[in-house]
C-alpha cells in the first residue's frame, strides 16, 4: 500500500473528473458504467457535491433530473429510469407498476421506494461552493420547495407515531441494502415462493455473485415490491401489510442534517423555518431517547413491525455525528466504539476505517457489499462529523485511508477493510469507475487542490 505522501492529488482529481465525465448521460450521471445504468437518488446528491467544485451546470442537472421524478405526494424515488437502458436492469420500470399509484408521475418512469434524503445538505454544498452566488441563490429558490415537499412526505407518511423518526419499508431504501442489520426482519418474512412474481436478476451479469446480495435476499426484496403493488402504493395500506418497517439511524441522521441545511438556506430566501425547526428538534430528541444505546455507544435501529430494538453493529449507527445529534459525551462513546475491535480491528485483524459492519461479528464479510466493506460515502460523512466534535486526527485518518484505498486500488464501489493480507492484489470490489467514490474524492481533495 502506498503511503499518503505518495498520492499524486492532481492526478487523482483528474481521474475522478474523467470518471464522472464517462458516466455522464447528457442529463445525469450514472452511478457506474454498467452495473447501474439509471439515476439513483442519494448517488445523485453525492455526485452533485463533487461537481459543485468545478462544473455547476452538472451539479444542478443532477438535482433537477432527480426531482423531475418526484411524486405528487412528495416522495423522491430511489431510481429514475433511463429509458435507453430500462431492460438492462432488474427490477425494470415495468416491474414496479407505479402506474397503480395516484402520485407517481406520468411522464417519468421511477421505482416505488425512496432513499436517504441527502438533498437538503447537498443544496447547501452547492450554494457554499458556488462562485456565482446570484445564480446559486436562484437555484436554492428553485429546489428549496421541492426538497421541503419531500420532508413533508417523510413526516406525514413515514412517521406514524409523530416521533420525528421516519421509517424505511424496504432494505434498498436504507442505501445499505444487504446489511446484516436487516437479517432478522428479513428472515421473519414468510411468503409463498410460488406467489412471488417471476423475475431474473441482472446484477450478476456485471458483478461477482460472491460480492453481491444472495437469491435469498432477492426473493424477499421482490416480495416487498409485490406488496406495494397490491396496495396501489397507498402508504397507509402498505404500513398495515408490510413486514419490513424500520427506523434506521443513518436515514434519520441524514434527514436531520438536511433539515438543518434547509433551515440555514431558508434565511437566504426568506422562507419560514418554524415547521422545519419543530420537526428537527423532535427528530433529534427521539434519536437520543429511542435509538441511542448508552451501553454500546452506537445508535440502534428500531423495528416498528415487531416493536423491538435492533442492536446495531453496522457503521450506520455511528453516522449521527454527521448531523451533530450526539452531545459531547455521546460523541466520545461513539469514537471509543469506532476505535474498539468492533470497527477498527485488533492487532491480528487490522482494518481500514471504516468497515461497514463489526469485523468481530460472525456476520461480517469483508467482500460482500454492506456486510463489511469500506464505502467512501460513509467515510466522508464520518469524517465531517468527527471533525465537528474536534476529533481531528481520527477525522483525518478516515480521509487519508479513503484516499489511499482509492489511489492504490482504483475508484471502486467498495473496498475490503482487512489490511495486510499477504498476496491480496485486489481490495476494490463491485463496480469500477464508481461515481460517488470519484465525486467525494474530489470533495476530499478540494483543499489540497486549492493550495
Ligand atoms: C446499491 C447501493 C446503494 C446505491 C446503489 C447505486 O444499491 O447499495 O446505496 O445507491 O447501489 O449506486
Amino acid at each position: 500500500m502506498h503511503t499518503a505522501e505518495l498520492i499524486d492529488f492532481k492526478a487523482l482529481v483528474a481521474e475522478a473528473k474523467d470518471i464522472l465525465a464517462g458516466n455522464w448521460t447528457g442529463k445525469f450521471t450514472k452511478p457506474a458504467p454498467n452495473l447501474y445504468p439509471h439515476q439513483w437518488n442519494w448517488d445523485a446528491g453525492f455526485i452533485a457535491i463533487g461537481y459543485s467544485h468545478y462544473y455547476m451546470d452538472r451539479a444542478e442537472s443532477e438535482l433537477r433530473s432527480l426531482f423531475s421524478g418526484q411524486w405528487d405526494n412528495g416522495m423522491v424515488p430511489q431510481i429514475i429510469f433511463n429509458p435507453e437502458f430500462d431492460y438492462n436492469y432488474f427490477p425494470s420500470s415495468d416491474f414496479w407498476e407505479t402506474w397503480r399509484s395516484f402520485s407517481a408521475p406520468e411522464n417519468k418512469k421511477t421505482s416505488g421506494i425512496t432513499m436517504p434524503p441527502v438533498h437538503g445538505f447537498v443544496l447547501q454544498h452547492i450554494y457554499d461552493n458556488a462562485k456565482d452566488k446570484m445564480r446559486a441563490l436562484n437555484f436554492v429558490k428553485e429546489m428549496f420547495p421541492k426538497i421541503l415537499k419531500m420532508h413533508h412526505y417523510f413526516y406525514n407518511h413515514r412517521d406514524p407515531f409523530n416521533e420525528g423518526l421516519v421509517y424505511i419499508r424496504h432494505p434498498w431504501e436504507s442505501g445499505t441494502d444487504n446489511s446484516p442489520t436487516w437479517d432478522a426482519p428479513m428472515e421473519r418474512i414468510t411468503f409463498d415462493k410460488i406467489k412471488i412474481p417471476p423475475y431474473k436478476r441482472k446484477d450478476l451479469d456485471n458483478g461477482h455473485a460472491e460480492h453481491r446480495p444472495t437469491d435469498y435476499d432477492y426473493n424477499r426484496y421482490i416480495h416487498l415490491i409485490d406488496i406495494y403493488r397490491k396496495c396501489d402504493y397507498n402508504e397507509e395500506a402498505i404500513l398495515e401489510r408490510c413486514p419490513f418497517v424500520i427506523q434506521d439511524p443513518l436515514f434519520n441522521c441524514i434527514l436531520v442534517k438536511s433539515n438543518q441545511a434547509l433551515i440555514e438556506l431558508a434565511t437566504l430566501i426568506d422562507e419560514d423555518v418554524e415547521q422545519l425547526t419543530k420537526w428537527n428538534e423532535l427528530s433529534i430528541k427521539s434519536m437520543n431517547e429511542k435509538l441511542w444505546n448508552p451501553k454500546t455507544g452506537i445508535y440502534d435501529a428500531y423495528d416498528l413491525h415487531n416493536d423491538e430494538r435492533i442492536e446495531m453493529q453496522a457503521s450506520s449507527g455511528l453516522i449521527p455525528v454527521y448531523a451533530h445529534i450526539p452531545n459531547a459525551e455521546q460523541a466520545q462513546q461513539i469514537v471509543d466504539r469506532l476505535l474498539s475491535k468492533s470497527f477498527s480491528g485488533s492487532a491480528d485483524q487490522n482494518t481500514y476505517l471504516c468497515p461497514s459492519y463489526n469485523p468481530t461479528s460472525p456476520k461480517f464479510n469483508p467482500k460482500k457489499y454492506w456486510r463489511g466493506p469500506v464505502w467512501i460515502n460513509m467515510n466522508w460523512m464520518l469524517h465531517h462529523g468527527l471533525k465537528h466534535y474536534g476529533f481531528t486526527d481520527l477525522a483525518e485518518q478516515l480521509k487519508q485511508e479513503s484516499l489511499e484505498l482509492i489511489n492504490h486500488y482504483g475508484f471502486y464501489e467498495y473496498f475490503d477493510p482487512i489490511k495486510d493480507v499477504v498476496g491480496k492484489e485486489k481490495q476494490g470490489y463491485g463496480s469500477h469507475r464508481f461515481s460517488w467514490s470519484a465525486a467525494l474524492c474530489i470533495d476530499f481533495l478540494q483543499d489540497e487542490e486549492d493550495d
